[in-house]
């Protein structure tokens, strides 16, 4: 026995003591430390029941032990209730000990008057900027010069795309010696690329063409930065998305993208969770802001793959 000994039943109170503060006020402390995040992340209240059990659990296994054990433990106990610590710590403990029952039992069993839980708005609009609502996809529908340039290009096979996928068409030049263009597989390329073979290409068929080509590059934009959370198949269920509580919106359900105007969806995409207002808790949208990482042609091109590959179409602005 140590010289610092102190009473077992004071060292059993205060372990109890202890493990309950750290479950409850400690680790939430320092999970706001080390997330750096406003607001402590609490332990759930069935973790804290469970480890209060193990932590009695252990107590009783501790006091139980030995019969010694027993008798150090309990020794306190029993002298406080003979009044060897006075008369009135003893009364004030059997007057408290029934009260704080009772009002535990009475604070379970009152009805409680709550707040009704508030709904989750998934299309907040109270910031959202109102220059943003006729916003149009400029790569949806190309100006014909935009189109005489690109036809130039396939003419001289060399169709420029955008930085991220420039790198993967010139692997794939370098290895079939093709028109890049071949490998997006869809009709109106297709018949671009047979006219232009003949050297008969209308304005519309280039037109349809340079979409398709806009949509190819919105695709693979896509997977690089939104396929974790949102999916292959566009539908929410990415690798990642169960790990959200706020599951990542799956945009071939009718109540989403395609309620909203194509610059309310550019807006969302700009600003992310971060940019939501208030209506849009209680939870926390883990959508990131990608304002921060794409540039405007690189959102609106995912975002036209993204209706495209969710087969739906934008809302179209109240005025039109
Ligand atoms: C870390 C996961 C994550 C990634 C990566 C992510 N999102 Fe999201 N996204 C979410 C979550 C969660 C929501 C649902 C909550 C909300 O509305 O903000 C959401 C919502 C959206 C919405 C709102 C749809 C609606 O109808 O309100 C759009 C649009 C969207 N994401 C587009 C994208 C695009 C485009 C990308 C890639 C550039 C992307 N997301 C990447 C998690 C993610």
């Amino acid at each position: 026995m140590g010289k610092f000994n102190i009473p077992r039943t004071l060292a059993v109170l205060f372990t109890i003591a202890a493990v309950y503060g750290l479950v409850k006020w400690a680790i939430p402390a320092a999970s706001r430390e080390i997330t750096a995040l406003p607001f402590p992340l609490p332990v759930p209240g069935t973790l804290v029941f469970f480890y209060m059990v193990l932590t009695l659990v252990a107590m009783f296994m501790l006091v139980t032990f030995s019969d010694r054990n027993i008798d150090e433990f309990m020794g306190p106990v029993w002298r406080f209730m003979r009044g060897d610590f006075g008369k009135a710590p003893r009364l004030a403990a059997l007057v408290a000990i029934p009260l704080l029952v009772g009002w535990q039992v009475y604070d379970a069993k009152q009805p409680k008057v709550e707040l009704p839980s508030s709904l989750r708005i998934q299309h907040p609009s109270s910031n959202f900027p109102k220059q943003f609502e006729e916003m149009k996809n400029p790569f949806a529908s190309p100006t014909d010069d935009e189109v005489q340039a690109f036809l130039e290009q396939a003419e001289s096979g060399e169709v420029e795309f955008i930085e991220q996928v420039q790198g993967d068409v010139d692997v794939w030049i370098d290895e079939f010696d093709e028109n890049p263009l071949v490998a997006i597989a869809t009709a109106p390329m297709q018949k671009f690329l047979a006219d232009l073979e003949a050297g008969n290409v209308s304005p519309e068929t280039a037109k349809a063409a340079l979409v398709e080509k806009n949509l190819f590059e919105g695709r693979a934009l896509y997977a690089m930065n939104c396929r974790p959370c949102h999916g292959d198949s566009v539908a929410g269920d990415g690798p990642m998305a169960d790990g959200f509580k706020l599951r990542p919106i799956n945009f071939t359900d009718n109540g989403t993208i395609e309620t909203i105007v194509e610059g309310y969806t550019f807006w969302r995409v700009a600003n992310g969770g971060p940019g939501l207002p208030t209506e849009a808790t209680p939870w926390d949208s883990a959508m990131p802001e990608w304002k921060l990482n794409l540039t405007e042609e690189q959102r609106w091109k995912i975002i036209m793959a993204e209706y495209d590959m969710a087969e739906k179409t934008p809302r179209i602005p109240e005025s039109h």
